[in-house]
C-alpha cells in the first residue's frame, strides 16, 4: 500500500511460511508496524478470528493507520478530494507536514492523516518526500486498496503509538504471536524515531522473557548470536536482493551475487511453522 523504509513487501513469500499455524495463536501483534506488509500482503483476512494489534513509534504513521481503521469512510471521502499527482498541491502539503510537531498529534486526526498519506503513498523513495513521475498512479492505487480492503482494515482491533516494549508487555500471552521488525542495525537513522544500540539490547531482553511466540527480522550483526544463540532460537536465513537504502554505507557482497542474507529469529521450533500444504498466500 505504501512504501516505507525496511518495508517487507518483497519478503512476504518466505516470511509467512515461517510463522506458526494461525490456529495456534489468538492475538497477532506488530510492535514495529511500518507499512505493515506482512499483515496487508500476507496474513490479511486469514486472521479474521484474531485480535490484531498495530503499533509504531512514528506518530504520523500511527495516526494514518488509526484513521484507516477507525475513520476509513470519512478518510476516503476527504482523500478523494485531492488531485492525484499534482506537484503544487504535493509541495504545499509537504511544507505543512514538515512543520507539524508530532508530539501535538492526537491519534484520529483526519486532516493530518489525509495529508501525510497523500505524501507517503505517492513518494518516489520511501525515505524522502520526493514526488515520482506523473504516470505512477500511486495515489489512485492507494485509494482503491483503502476502498476495496475494508475487511482487512476492519479486522485490526487497535492501533497504538507506543514504544515497542510497552506494546509487547501489554499484549504478551501464551497465545500471542509477535512479528517483530525493528529498524535494522545501523539503519536506525532512516526513521523519525531514534533507535539506539541500547534499544536493540532492550528489545532482545524483552523478547527473551515473553510467554508468547515471536519471529524477529534482522540482518546479522556481531551481537545477534550472543543475544539469540541458534541452539535455543532457530534462525531461518533467506538470500534477498540487496535493496538500496536499507544498508547505508555497506558494500554489496558480490560473492553472494549482490544478495544480503535476511534472518528470521524465532522462539519456536520449525514444527510450529506452516506446513507446505498451507503455504497459500492471500495477496493483498
Ligand atoms: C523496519 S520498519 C518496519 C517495516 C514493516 N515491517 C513493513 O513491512 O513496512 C521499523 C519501524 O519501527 C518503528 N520504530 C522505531 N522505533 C520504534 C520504537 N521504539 N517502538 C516502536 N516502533 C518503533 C519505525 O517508525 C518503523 O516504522
Amino acid at each position: 500500500m505504501i512504501s516505507w523504509v525496511g518495508g517487507k513487501s518483497i519478503h512476504t513469500k518466505w516470511i509467512i511460511p515461517q510463522l506458526p499455524e494461525k490456529e495456534t495463536y489468538d492475538v497477532y501483534v506488530e510492535p514495529f508496524t511500518g507499512a505493515g506488509w506482512i499483515y496487508f500482503k500476507g496474513l490479511g483476512i486469514s486472521l479474521n478470528n484474531h485480535t490484531i494489534i498495530f503499533n509504531d513509534a512514528d506518530t504520523l504513521l500511527a495516526n494514518d493507520w488509526f484513521c484507516c481503521v477507525n475513520r476509513r469512510e470519512e478518510l476516503l471521502e476527504e482523500c478523494f478530494k485531492l488531485p492525484p499527482h499534482n506537484r503544487e498541491v504535493y509541495m504545499k502539503i509537504k511544507e505543512e507536514i514538515l512543520e507539524i510537531d508530532s508530539n501535538t498529534i492526537d491519534l484520529g486526526d483526519l486532516d493530518i492523516a489525509v495529508k501525510h498519506l497523500y505524501l507517503i503513498s505517492q513518494r518516489f523513495v520511501s525515505a524522502s518526500y520526493n514526488l515520482p513521475k506523473p504516470s505512477s498512479g500511486k495515489w489512485e492505487r492507494f485509494l482503491l486498496d483503502l476502498d476495496r480492503k475494508a475487511d482487512i482494515f476492519d479486522n485490526i482491533n487497535e492501533v497504538h503509538n507506543m514504544d515497542f516494549q510497552e506494546v509487547i508487555e501489554k499484549y504478551d500471552s501464551p497465545r500471542t504471536l509477535f512479528y517483530v521488525d525493528p529498524p535494522y542495525y545501523a539503519t536506525e537513522s532512516y526513521y523519525m524515531h531514534e533507535f539506539l544500540k541500547e534499544d536493540h539490547l532492550r528489545l532482545a531482553d524483552c523478547l527473551r522473557n515473553i510467554e508468547g511466540r515471536f519471529a524477529l527480522s534482522y540482518y546479522d550483526f556481531p551481537e545477534l548470536s550472543e543475544w539469540f544463540p541458534e541452539e535455543k532460537y532457530p534462525w531461518y536465513r533467506h538470500a534477498a536482493k540487496n535493496v538500496m537504502g536499507t544498508r547505508k554505507g555497506k558494500k554489496i557482497d558480490t560473492s553472494r551475487g549482490g544478495k544480503d542474507i535476511e534472518i528470521l529469529v524465532k522462539n519456536y521450533s520449525a514444527n510450529d511453522a506452516l506446513s507446505d500444504a498451507k503455504k497459500e498466500l492471500i495477496e493483498f
